[in-house]
Protein backbone atom coordinates (compact mmCIF):
# COMPACT_ATOMS: atom_id res chain seq x y z
CA UNK A 1 0.00 0.00 0.00
CA UNK A 2 3.20 2.48 1.10
CA UNK A 3 4.52 1.79 -2.07
CA UNK A 4 1.59 2.45 -4.15
CA UNK A 5 0.93 5.49 -2.32
CA UNK A 6 4.87 6.69 -2.99
CA UNK A 7 4.45 5.78 -6.88
CA UNK A 8 1.18 7.74 -7.03
CA UNK A 9 2.88 10.69 -5.12
CA UNK A 10 6.07 10.59 -7.55
CA UNK A 11 3.73 10.10 -10.89
CA UNK A 12 1.80 13.15 -9.50
CA UNK A 13 4.62 15.21 -9.30
CA UNK A 14 6.24 14.23 -12.57
CA UNK A 15 2.90 15.08 -13.97
CA UNK A 16 3.13 18.65 -12.22
CA UNK A 17 6.27 19.34 -13.74
CA UNK A 18 5.61 17.84 -17.40
CA UNK A 19 3.25 20.20 -17.46
CA UNK A 20 4.88 23.28 -16.01
CA UNK A 21 5.96 25.98 -18.22
CA UNK A 22 9.35 26.05 -17.98
CA UNK A 23 11.59 24.25 -15.36
CA UNK A 24 12.62 28.48 -14.20
CA UNK A 25 8.83 29.54 -14.09
CA UNK A 26 9.08 31.40 -10.93
CA UNK A 27 12.45 30.29 -10.07
CA UNK A 28 14.79 32.71 -11.61
CA UNK A 29 17.13 36.10 -10.68
CA UNK A 30 14.21 38.59 -12.34
CA UNK A 31 10.99 36.35 -10.71
CA UNK A 32 12.80 37.13 -6.80
CA UNK A 33 13.44 40.23 -7.68
CA UNK A 34 9.72 40.96 -8.50
CA UNK A 35 8.74 39.42 -5.42
CA UNK A 36 10.94 41.63 -3.79
CA UNK A 37 9.28 44.37 -5.57
CA UNK A 38 5.65 42.80 -4.55
CA UNK A 39 6.77 43.09 -0.71
CA UNK A 40 7.76 47.13 -1.49
CA UNK A 41 4.63 47.62 -2.59
CA UNK A 42 1.95 45.93 -0.21
CA UNK A 43 4.38 47.95 3.02
CA UNK A 44 4.11 51.43 0.28
CA UNK A 45 0.51 50.77 0.45
CA UNK A 46 0.17 50.06 4.05
CA UNK A 47 2.53 52.90 5.08
CA UNK A 48 -0.01 55.23 2.53
CA UNK A 49 -3.00 54.38 4.37
CA UNK A 50 -1.17 55.20 8.00
CA UNK A 51 0.15 58.45 6.21
CA UNK A 52 4.01 57.37 7.21
CA UNK A 53 5.48 59.41 5.07
CA UNK A 54 9.01 59.04 5.98
CA UNK A 55 8.25 55.10 5.73
CA UNK A 56 6.82 54.96 2.31
CA UNK A 57 9.27 57.01 0.92
CA UNK A 58 12.16 55.01 2.12
CA UNK A 59 10.16 51.90 1.08
CA UNK A 60 9.87 53.40 -2.49
CA UNK A 61 13.39 54.38 -3.12
CA UNK A 62 14.18 50.42 -2.20
CA UNK A 63 11.70 49.27 -4.80
CA UNK A 64 13.32 51.94 -7.29
CA UNK A 65 16.71 50.17 -6.69
CA UNK A 66 14.44 46.96 -7.14
CA UNK A 67 13.60 48.29 -10.39
CA UNK A 68 16.70 49.40 -11.69
CA UNK A 69 17.85 45.97 -10.96
CA UNK A 70 14.66 44.26 -13.14
CA UNK A 71 16.36 46.14 -16.00
CA UNK A 72 19.42 43.97 -16.71
CA UNK A 73 17.49 40.54 -16.52
CA UNK A 74 16.12 38.73 -19.70
CA UNK A 75 12.15 37.74 -19.07
CA UNK A 76 12.40 33.41 -19.21
CA UNK A 77 9.31 34.48 -22.25
CA UNK A 78 12.11 36.13 -24.00
CA UNK A 79 14.63 33.04 -23.84
CA UNK A 80 16.67 30.88 -20.83
CA UNK A 81 19.80 31.39 -22.95
CA UNK A 82 22.63 34.01 -22.33
CA UNK A 83 23.10 34.59 -26.35
CA UNK A 84 20.29 36.33 -28.27
CA UNK A 85 19.47 36.30 -31.41
CA UNK A 86 18.56 39.67 -32.83
CA UNK A 87 14.51 39.06 -32.60
CA UNK A 88 14.94 38.40 -29.18
CA UNK A 89 17.44 41.83 -28.46
CA UNK A 90 14.73 43.80 -29.87
CA UNK A 91 12.07 42.06 -27.58
CA UNK A 92 14.22 42.67 -24.54
CA UNK A 93 14.15 46.22 -25.77
CA UNK A 94 10.99 46.46 -24.96
CA UNK A 95 10.94 45.30 -21.85
CA UNK A 96 13.26 47.27 -21.08
CA UNK A 97 11.15 50.43 -22.14
CA UNK A 98 8.28 48.98 -20.05
CA UNK A 99 10.88 48.78 -17.03
CA UNK A 100 11.85 52.17 -17.82
CA UNK A 101 7.84 53.36 -17.65
CA UNK A 102 7.63 51.63 -14.17
CA UNK A 103 10.94 53.51 -13.24
CA UNK A 104 9.35 56.61 -13.76
CA UNK A 105 6.53 56.04 -11.86
CA UNK A 106 8.13 55.13 -9.38
CA UNK A 107 10.69 57.79 -9.28
CA UNK A 108 7.64 60.28 -9.23
CA UNK A 109 6.45 58.12 -6.47
CA UNK A 110 9.57 59.41 -4.62
CA UNK A 111 9.34 63.41 -5.53
CA UNK A 112 5.64 63.35 -4.47
CA UNK A 113 4.25 65.96 -2.39
CA UNK A 114 1.13 65.28 -1.49
CA UNK A 115 -2.09 62.42 -1.46
CA UNK A 116 -3.16 63.25 -4.71
CA UNK A 117 0.38 63.07 -6.23
CA UNK A 118 1.02 59.75 -4.72
CA UNK A 119 -2.25 58.53 -5.79
CA UNK A 120 -1.48 59.66 -9.63
CA UNK A 121 2.05 57.77 -8.89
CA UNK A 122 0.59 54.32 -7.85
CA UNK A 123 -1.89 54.40 -10.49
CA UNK A 124 0.75 54.71 -12.88
CA UNK A 125 2.84 51.86 -11.15
CA UNK A 126 0.03 49.58 -11.82
CA UNK A 127 -0.45 50.38 -15.11
CA UNK A 128 3.03 49.64 -15.83
CA UNK A 129 2.68 46.36 -14.14
CA UNK A 130 -0.53 45.12 -16.02
CA UNK A 131 1.02 45.95 -18.98
CA UNK A 132 4.59 44.42 -18.20
CA UNK A 133 2.89 41.39 -17.00
CA UNK A 134 0.49 41.03 -20.00
CA UNK A 135 3.63 41.35 -22.71
CA UNK A 136 6.49 39.51 -20.74
CA UNK A 137 5.36 37.54 -17.75
CA UNK A 138 5.20 33.68 -18.15
CA UNK A 139 2.58 31.81 -16.68
CA UNK A 140 3.74 29.10 -14.77
CA UNK A 141 0.93 27.14 -13.78
CA UNK A 142 0.14 26.16 -18.27
C1 LIG B 1 5.70 47.42 -9.01
C2 LIG B 1 5.45 46.76 -10.14
C3 LIG B 1 5.56 45.26 -10.28
C4 LIG B 1 5.36 44.29 -9.33
C5 LIG B 1 4.95 44.47 -7.86
C6 LIG B 1 5.61 43.00 -9.97
C7 LIG B 1 5.47 41.77 -9.34
C8 LIG B 1 5.75 40.55 -9.93
C9 LIG B 1 5.59 39.26 -9.28
C10 LIG B 1 5.04 39.05 -7.85
C11 LIG B 1 6.01 38.31 -10.15
C12 LIG B 1 6.02 36.78 -9.93
C13 LIG B 1 7.35 36.35 -9.34
C14 LIG B 1 7.41 34.86 -9.05
O1 LIG B 1 7.03 34.06 -9.91
O2 LIG B 1 7.86 34.51 -7.96
C15 LIG B 1 6.45 38.97 -11.36
C16 LIG B 1 6.99 38.35 -12.46
C17 LIG B 1 7.39 39.00 -13.61
N1 LIG B 1 7.26 40.35 -13.88
FE1 LIG B 1 6.64 41.79 -12.59
N2 LIG B 1 5.99 43.22 -11.28
C18 LIG B 1 5.96 44.57 -11.51
C19 LIG B 1 6.24 45.20 -12.71
C20 LIG B 1 6.67 44.58 -13.88
C21 LIG B 1 6.97 45.25 -15.14
C22 LIG B 1 6.78 46.75 -15.42
C23 LIG B 1 7.41 44.28 -16.01
C24 LIG B 1 7.86 44.37 -17.45
C25 LIG B 1 8.08 45.47 -18.12
C26 LIG B 1 7.39 43.02 -15.29
C27 LIG B 1 7.79 41.80 -15.82
C28 LIG B 1 7.76 40.59 -15.14
C29 LIG B 1 8.27 39.36 -15.70
C30 LIG B 1 8.93 39.19 -17.06
C31 LIG B 1 8.05 38.36 -14.73
C32 LIG B 1 8.45 36.87 -14.83
C33 LIG B 1 9.90 36.72 -14.39
C34 LIG B 1 10.75 35.81 -15.31
O3 LIG B 1 10.63 35.92 -16.52
O4 LIG B 1 11.54 35.04 -14.77
N3 LIG B 1 6.94 43.24 -14.00
N4 LIG B 1 6.27 40.33 -11.20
Amino acid sequence: MKKILLSAILSLTFINSAFAAHPQCGETELANIMGNMKDSMKAIKGAAKSNDIEKLNSVANQLLASVQKADQYVPLTITDQKQLTAEQQQKFADYKNGIAKLEQAVTALTAATNAAERKAALGQIGKAAKKGHKAFKMDCDE
